[in-house]
């Protein structure tokens, strides 16, 4: 069985202390309240907190994330962070591929591709993020150009590599809008990504894969999502700073 997800991005936010305070908060709500033993919590947290932030979690119900990495093992890259510098303080999950990094930093679909083998052969879990804008929703090109981006970031990927990947579908029109995609929109997208991957991978696999559905996920409109057959969680922004609607949210399985 697919696992199922709620993992918070909190972007560029909080200071140190603030984020103590909501890890804090985070950690003890979900430890006596997500009592489903297939729900996984992430919290995905600015990397200059991961080393201190690792240490304060204390239940596998949550696990530490990051929200980038360089594809480099080490070297000359002034600024970055490497996956096994990641890796040594704790986190499992990374987000790649954010829309957000997409637009302000070209990160384009080969060069996450590298992001994707380098976080595997670490043995962590990327969590792949896609989606399409509005404009390209209105044009009714945005079923191709969602799925191409699965195809070019992991489609070289061998099936068990693939089944150690989490995909995040974010349509860009609903990120941070409070425009937040129908059940039904979640589902036709979510529906046409794993009959992609069923495509060339098979069936079985396909239904291995968590997709995580982004883009203005709340505590009142995350148990209708979830509950779509093809939708495996949720990758919250705003709502993950938030301890309790971002724990309410990880109850709504
Ligand atoms: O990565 C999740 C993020 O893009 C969604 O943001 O604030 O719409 O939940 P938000």
């Amino acid at each position: 069985m697919r696992k199922k997800i709620a993992a918070g991005n909190w972007k560029m936010n909080k200071t140190f202390e603030e984020g103590q305070i909501l890890l804090s908060e985070v950690v003890n709500m979900v430890k006596d309240e997500v009592t489903n033993p297939n729900v996984q919590v992430i919290v995905c947290v600015p990397a200059p907190y991961l080393s201190s932030f690792g240490k304060m979690i204390d239940t596998p119900k949550v696990a530490l994330g990051a929200q980038n990495c360089y594809p480099k093992a080490s070297g000359a890259y002034t600024g970055e962070v490497s996956v096994p510098m990641l890796k040594s303080v704790g986190v499992s999950y990374i987000i790649i591929g954010h829309s957000e990094r997409r637009q302000y930093f070209n990160e384009s679909d080969a060069f996450l591709a590298e992001k994707v083998d380098a976080i595997l052969a670490e043995g962590l879990t990327p969590i792949f993020c896609c989606g399409e804008t509005l404009e390209q929703r209105n044009e009714g090109i945005h079923f191709d150009f969602v799925c191409g981006q699965l195809t070019n970031s992991l489609f070289h990927l061998s099936a068990e590599d693939l089944k150690k990947t989490v995909i995040a579908y974010e349509p860009i029109w609903a990120i941070g809008t409070g425009v937040t995609a129908s059940n039904d929109q979640a589902q036709e997208m979510h529906k046409v990504l794993r009959d992609h991957l069923a495509s060339k991978y098979g069936q079985e696999v396909a239904d291995e894969i968590s997709i995580l559905y982004g883009g203005s996920v709340n505590g009142a409109n995350a148990q209708e999502l979830f509950a779509c057959p093809d939708v495996d969680g949720g990758l919250v922004g705003g709502a993950s700073l938030k301890s309790r609607e971002f724990t309410n949210i990880a109850k709504s399985f």
